[in-house]
C-alpha cells in the first residue's frame, strides 16, 4: 500500500548511508552482516522504523554508539547542489521568524534517547513553564519513515514544547517542517550543533553546519518561509563555533547570515565542536572549554534577537545569575537527566510562579497509570523505554541505588510495569516520597 513503500524505499536509503560508513568502522565482512540483518528486519516487519531497529540489533547499537547520540542523515551534497540552492534563495521573499510566542526563560535540552515523549510526560510533573524539546529527528525519517510516531505528543499538557530537526537539505528540511506543522508545535529547531557527522568525514550536518554560514542561511531560510504558515517560530541551536573557526568573530558572522535570513532566536552551547579529531560526540560535550562570555556578547551586539545560554549549568542559582546577565534563557542537559527532581522548583524560582507541588509518590503514581496506558497502546513500546525517564527519580536518596537496581530487574523479567512501580517505591522512604518543593 501507499503507506508502506515509501518507508522501505527511506530505510534503503540509509541502508546505504550505513553501509559507507560501516565500511570505514568494521570492514567488509561486517557490513554484509550489516546489510543482511537490515535487510531481514525489512522483510521481516516493513513498518519497523530506524529508531526500533537501532535498538534491536547488537552492531547497529555498536554503530549507533560509534555515531553517537545524534544519528541519521548521513547524506553527502555536492557543491553544485549548494550553489543552486544558494541561487534560488536569493531570488525568493524574505519572512522573519516570529519570536516565541512564550518565552524561553528556561528549557531542558534536545537530547537522543531521552528527551522522548515519555520523558516529557515525567517533566510535566516537574514543571510546568520549562520549555521541552523533542530527540532531534531528521528531516530523512519524517520524509520517509512513520512521521506521526515520530511527531506526535501530548497534546495539549507538552506545551511549550520545540521540536528538533536535523537535516542539510533545503527542500527536505522544508518538506520536515510541512509535515510538523499540523501537530503544532510552539517552536521548529535547527540542530547545528551535532558533532557526530565527523564519522562521515564531510561536513554538511549539525555542527558541520556552523562551517558554511551562508549554507545554512539557505537552510532556515526555507525552514522558516515554511513555517510562515502557521507563523511557527524557527530557532537554531549550534555551538559558539567549530574547529578552527572558533573566534567570536566568526560565531558573530554566523548569528549574523542567520539574522539576514529572519532567524531571531538562538540557542547557543557555548562551546565548540571539534571535528577534526575524531572525538565522540560524549567528549565533544566535555573537552572544548566553555566560553560563555561569547554568549554575552552576542546579547550586546544582537540587542533584537534572543539567545539562550547552554551548557554545564548545574544549578537553579547558575541559571538564574545567567538570566540576570541578560541572556533571554537558560537551557539544562544532563543535569536534568541525572537528577531531574532537583528541577521541581523551577517554575517558582525561574518564572515566579507556583510549583507543581507533586511529590514523588504522586508522581510516580500517576506515571504508573500512564505507563500502562501507554504500553496497551503500543505493542511496540518496550518496557526499559517507558521506565527509563523514572530511574534517576531518587538520585542521592536512601534507596536510590536499590530502587533502580529493582526497575532493571523486573524489567528483564518482563513483570507488569506497574508491578514494577510498586516493588521499586518500596524501596524509598516515606519522607523522600513525600516531599514536595514549596
Ligand atoms: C545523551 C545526549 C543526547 C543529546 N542529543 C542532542 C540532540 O539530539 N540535539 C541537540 O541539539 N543536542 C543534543 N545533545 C546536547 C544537549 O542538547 C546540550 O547541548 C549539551 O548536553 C550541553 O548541555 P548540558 O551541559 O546542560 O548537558 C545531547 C546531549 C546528551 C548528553
Amino acid at each position: 500500500g501507499s503507506h508502506v513503500q515509501p518507508t522501505v524505499m527511506g530505510e534503503h536509503t540509509r541502508i546505504h548511508g550505513l553501509g559507507l560508513i560501516s565500511v570505514v568502522i568494521f570492514g567488509l565482512s561486517q557490513v554484509s552482516y550489516l546489510r543482511g540483518s537490515l535487510t531481514h528486519a525489512n522483510l521481516s516487519d516493513k513498518s519497523i522504523d530506524m529508531r526500533r531497529s537501532v535498538r534491536c540489533w547488537p552492531l547497529l547499537a555498536r554503530l549507533r554508539t560509534s555515531l553517537g547520540p545524534h544519528r541519521g542523515n548521513l547524506g553527502i551534497r555536492s557543491a553544485s547542489l549548494r550553489s543552486s540552492a544558494l541561487e534560488s534563495s536569493k531570488t525568493s521573499g524574505k519572512v522573519i521568524s516570529p519570536p516565541l510566542a512564550l518565552g524561553e526563560r528556561f528549557s531542558v535540552a534536545p537530547m537522543m534517547d531521552y528527551t522522548d515523549r515519555h520523558f516529557r510526560f515525567l517533566l510535566r510533573m516537574i514543571t510546568k513553564k520549562a520549555w521541552l524539546y523533542t530527540e532531534m529527528i531528521t528531516s530523512e525519517a519524517l520524509i520517509h519513515g512513520d512521521a506521526d510516531r515520530l511527531l506526535r505528543y501530548h497534546d495539549p499538557i507538552e506545551h511549550p514544547v520545540a521540536l528538533q530537526l536535523g537535516g542539510s537539505d533545503p527542500d527536505s528540511l522544508a518538506k520536515g517542517v510541512k509535515k510538523a506543522l499540523p501537530y503544532a508545535y510552539d517552536a521548529i529547531n535547527l540542530n547545528c550543533g551535532c558533532p557526530s557527522d565527523k564519522v562521515s568525514g564531510r561536513g554538511s550536518f549539525g555542527a558541520a553546519l556552523m562551517k558554511e554560514p551562508d549554507y545554512t542561511a539557505v537552510l532556515c531560510e526555507s525552514m522558516i518561509q515554511q513555517a510562515a504558515a502557521t507563523d511557527t517560530p524557527v530557532s537554531v541551536k549550534c555551538r559558539i563555533g567549530v574547529d578552527e573557526n572558533d573566534d567570536y568573530h566568526y560565531l558573530k558572522q554566523f548569528v549574523t547570515a542567520l539574522g539576514d535570513v529572519g532567524v531571531r532566536h538562538f540557542i547557543i552551547h557555548a562551546r565548540k565542536a571539534i571535528l577534526n579529531m575524531n572525538l565522540s560526540p560524549k567528549q565533544n560535550r566535555e573537552i572544548p572549554p566553555l566560553k560563555y562570555q561569547y554568549v554575552h556578547r552576542l546579547v550586546v551586539d544582537f540587542p533584537s534577537y534572543s539567545f539562550v545560554l547552554n551548557g554545564g549549568v548545574k544549578s537553579l542559582e547558575e541559571a538564574d545569575e545567567f538570566l540576570k546577565a541578560g541572556v533571554a534563557g537558560v537551557m539544562v542537559g544532563r543535569e536534568i537527566i541525572n537528577r531531574p527532581w532537583y528541577w521541581g522548583d523551577v517554575d517558582r524560582r525561574l518564572f515566579g510562579v507556583e510549583n507543581p507541588r507533586l511529590s514523588r509518590r504522586e508522581i510516580l503514581g500517576n506515571y504508573s497509570a500512564y505507563a500502562v496506558v501507554e504500553m496497551e497502546r503500543d505493542p511496540r513500546l518496550g518496557i526499559s523505554t517507558v521506565l527509563k525517564p523514572v530511574q534517576h527519580l531518587f538520585v542521592g536518596e536512601r534507596g536510590a541505588r536499590a530502587y533502580r537496581r529493582t526497575i532493571a530487574e523486573l524489567s528483564a523479567k518482563k513483570v507488569a510495569v506497574d508491578e514494577i512501580l510498586k516493588a521499586a517505591i518500596n524501596c524509598i522512604g516515606d519522607q523522600d516520597l513525600d516531599q514536595r518543593w514549596p
